[in-house]
C-alpha cells in the first residue's frame, strides 16, 4: 500500500522498485520504457504502481510538514487495534487464535463465526481481531479514491439497481472534456492521486472514446481506475495499454440462481471469465458482492467472500442491498448492519493484506457505520468527486450518501474521520 506522500526510491531492479516511506519500504511495479527514474529520486505510487515523479525540493517540502503527522496518526492507529478476547466461548476463540497464527479458515469455520457470533460484546471481539490483523498488515495507510461517475445511461436491467434500463429517470453524460476538468480539478485542488471513472453499462463511450478519456486522465499524474461494467476484454487490454492500471467490477452475487433471476441476459460464468482475464491483464483488480438479496442465505455470503479471494484482487468492493424505488426488488429489506461488519471481518480474516473498501451503500444503511467499517476490518474509502447536478442523478438506489454534500464536505469528512482514527489517507496528500 502507498502513502500519498512523497516516497524516495531507493531500489530499482527493471520493473521493480523499492521505496520508502519515513523508514517503512514498499514494492512497487515501474514501466522502464515511460518512468523516467532513478534512485535516490522522489516518486508518488499508488495501487503499488508509480504514478508520477517529484521534484526533489518539493518532496522535501512536504515531507518536512508530514514527518511529525505521520508518526502522530500511527500511534493512535495502534492505541486502537487492541483486542480483548476474554468476552467468548471456546470454539469462537480457536477459531480467532488460527486467524492470529495466520492459518487460513475453512468454510465451514468462516460459517461458524457468521452465524455464531451474534450478541453485541461477541461482535465486539471479532471486529477487534479484523482491525488487529488490518493494522498488523497494512500499518494506518487508507485508500481514499475519488470516484466521477461519468454517465447514468445503462443497457441493462438488473432488477435491484435504480439506472436500470427501463426506469425512466432522468439520464446525463459527461463529455470527455468535462470529465477532464473534474478530474484535474480534484488533483490540482484536493490532491488526489488516484482517480475512478465509473458510469452505468453505455456503449456510448466506444472504445476509441474510453482510450483517448483514460490517456488525458493519465497525463495528470495519477493512477487511473476504471470502472465501466461489461466491455470485450480486448477493450479492457487496449483501456490497460492507454494507461488504465487498476479496474473496478463486481460479480454481484456468487449464487447462480440468483444471478440468473436478478440479472436478465447476462451469465455468471461471463462475469467471472471477464474479472479473471482483466486481473490477468495485469489490471490492480477490486471486486465483490451485494449483501442481502432476497432469499440470500449466510452461506452464500460466505461463498461471495471465498469466489472474490479466488479471484485475487488487491481491493474487496461489497455493499448492503439498499432497495431502489421503481424497480422489481423496491420492497426487499437491507441486510442488517452487523451483516456487513462481519462480512468486512471475515473477509479480512481470510485476506489479510488485502484492501477493503467502506461503499456509500453501507454510509447509506447507518450513518455511523463508516468509523465502525473502519474499526472491523476496512481500509479504504472512495470519495464521490462528482458534481452536484450530475451526482443526484446516479441513483443507483434511493437516499444515496453524500450526494446531497459538496465534495469538499465529503473530503473533509472523510479526512477528519481518518485522522481521528489514526489513519493516514493514500492518495490525498493533505496535512489535517
Ligand atoms: N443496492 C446496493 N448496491 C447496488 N448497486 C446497484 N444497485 C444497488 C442497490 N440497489 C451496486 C452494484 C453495482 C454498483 C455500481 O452498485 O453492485 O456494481
Amino acid at each position: 500500500m502507498c502513502y500519498a506522500i512523497p516516497a524516495k526510491l531507493v531500489a530499482i531492479n527493471d520493473h521493480a522498485g523499492v521505496v520508502d516511506y519515513f523508514g517503512e519500504t514498499r514494492n512497487i511495479l515501474l514501466d522502464p520504457t515511460e518512468d523516467n527514474v532513478k534512485v535516490g529520486d522522489y516518486v508518488y505510487a499508488q495501487g503499488g504502481i508509480l504514478v508520477r515523479k517529484i521534484p526533489t525540493e518539493e518532496a522535501e517540502e512536504i515531507l518536512k510538514s508530514w514527518r511529525e503527522v505521520f508518526f502522530e496518526l500511527k500511534k493512535t492507529d495502534e492505541a486502537l487495534a487492541k483486542v480483548d478476547q476474554d468476552k467468548l466461548p471456546p470454539n469462537v476463540l480457536s477459531i480467532l487464535q488460527k486467524i492470529n497464527l495466520r492459518k487460513s479458515l475453512k468454510k465451514e469455520e468462516m460459517l461458524a463465526l457468521f452465524d455464531g457470533i451474534n450478541e453485541p460484546n461477541e461482535l465486539k471481539v471479532l471486529y477487534e481481531v479484523a482491525n488487529s490483523v488490518r493494522q498488523r498488515e497494512h500499518g494506518n495507510a487508507s485508500c481514499v479514491h475519488g470516484i466521477i461517475e461519468f454517465s447514468n445511461y445503462c443497457h441493462n436491467s438488473c432488477h435491484y439497481c435504480g439506472i436500470r434500463c427501463e426506469r425512466d429517470i432522468p439520464r446525463y453524460r459527461m463529455t470527455p472534456d468535462e470529465i477532464l476538468a473534474i478530474a484535474k480539478n480534484a488533483v490540482d485542488k484536493y490532491g488526489f492521486k488516484a482517480i475512478v471513472l465509473q458510469s452505468a453499462e453505455d456503449f456510448y463511450y466506444d472504445e476509441k472514446t474510453l482510450i483517448n478519456i483514460v490517456k488525458e486522465v493519465k497525463r495528470l499524474g495519477v493512477l487511473v481506475f476504471i470502472s465501466i461494467g461489461d466491455r470485450s476484454k480486448e477493450t479492457y487490454e487496449n483501456l490497460y495499454k492507454a494507461g488504465a492500471k487498476a479496474a473496478l467490477i463486481r460479480f454481484e452475487t456468487s449464487n447462480e440462481k440468483i444471478f440468473r433471476t436478478l440479472r436478465p441476459n447476462t451469465q455468471l460464468q461471463d462475469r467471472i471469465d471477464l474479472i479473471k482475464h482483466i486481473k490477468n491483464i495485469g489490471y490492480v483488480l477490486a471486486t465483490g458482492f451485494i449483501i442481502g438479496f432476497p432469499s440470500e442465505t449466510n452461506s452464500d455470503i460466505v461463498n461471495n467472500i471465498l469466489l472474490t479471494r479466488y479471484l485475487g484482487p488487491d481491493m474487496y468492493s461489497f455493499g448492503p442491498l439498499i432497495p431502489s424505488h421503481g424497480t422489481p426488488l423496491e420492497n426487499a429489506a437491507s441486510p442488517t448492519k452487523d451483516h456487513v461488519l462481519k462480512t468486512i471481518a471475515l473477509s479480512r480474516f481470510v485476506d489479510s493484506n488485502a484492501n477493503i473498501l467502506v461503499t456509500s451503500a453501507l454510509e447509506t444503511l447507518d450513518k455511523n457505520a463508516k468509523r465502525e467499517a473502519l474499526l472491523a476490518g476496512a481500509n479504504s474509502m472512495m470519495i464521490n468527486i462528482t458534481p452536484e447536478n450530475y451526482k443526484k442523478l446516479y441513483t443507483i438506489y434511493d437516499n444515496r450518501s453524500q450526494t446531497d454534500e459538496t465534495c469538499e464536505k465529503s473530503i473533509k469528512d472523510t479526512v477528519d474521520l481518518l485522522y481521528s482514527l489514526g489513519r493516514a489517507p493514500t492518495d490525498i496528500g493533505k496535512i489535517p
